[in-house]
């Protein structure tokens, strides 16, 4: 008698296991991708091997620019089938997945500034509402910052002071900038500048 009680005990503990084991994971590689704008770029996510013959859906969104909004849906796909892109998308994300290995990676062409953003790849269990998981990792498009634009404010007389500012229209991450002067035989100066003549030069850093 003690014997079958303790094989009972033996299946409920089995069975415990069982039903956690069941809760996709889902997991992202890296936190943080970076890439050239204009390139290609696949961001991984991996997800816990289905038993052969199991259904599920995987979907990519992104998170919207202003906090709060609905996140941006980019595709789903489910394996009884069918792959939707949204029309934003089409022709520039794709879902590079195998269901047998737990691939779903999204590959995004041609990136440009506005894809830099925190992507979710979100994995359901079509068989099972409850059972689901999701990861995130965020995509930063770099962008090469463009010839800074230099203003003077105030006049360029003795006595006078002025101020010097200088920015570029674009450039991810946000450019810093140096000053440096020359004077007028076209040697660096050291800062500050002691003389008043020469040319002033903005350089990114
Ligand atoms: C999916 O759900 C079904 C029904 O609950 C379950 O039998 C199966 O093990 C689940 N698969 C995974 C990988 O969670
Ligand atoms: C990006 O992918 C497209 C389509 O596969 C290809 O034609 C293009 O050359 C790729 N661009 C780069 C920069 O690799």
């Amino acid at each position: 008698m003690a014997g079958t009680l303790g094989i009972l005990g033996i299946c409920l503990l089995f069975s415990g296991v069982r039903v956690t084991s069941s809760a996709i994971s889902v997991t992202s590689p890296a936190k943080e991708y970076k890439i050239a704008r204009g390139d290609n770029v696949t961001i991984p996510c991996k997800f816990a091997v289905q038993p052969v013959g199991d259904s599920v859906q995987i979907s990519w969104t992104a998170v919207a620019d202003v906090s709060g909004d609905p996140a941006i849906k980019i595709l789903t796909f489910n394996s009884l089938g069918s792959t939707k892109v949204q029309t934003k998308y089409k022709g520039r994300a794709t879902l590079l997945q195998d269901v047998l290995t737990g691939k779903a990676d999204l590959q995004l062409l041609r990136v440009t500034s506005a894809d830099t953003r925190v992507y979710e790849c979100g994995v359901e269990n079509l068989s099972n509402e409850e059972d689901g998981g999701s990861a995130t990792a965020k995509l930063i498009v770099l962008v090469a910052p463009s010839p800074p634009i230099c203003k003077i404010e105030g006049k360029a007389e003795y006595y006078q002071d002025v101020k010097l500012t200088c920015v570029s229209e674009e450039g991810t991450p946000t450019p810093t900038y140096k000053w440096q002067r020359y004077d007028t035989n076209n040697i660096l100066q050291p800062n500050p500048p002691k003389a008043t003549d020469g040319v002033c030069v903005c350089v990114c850093v």
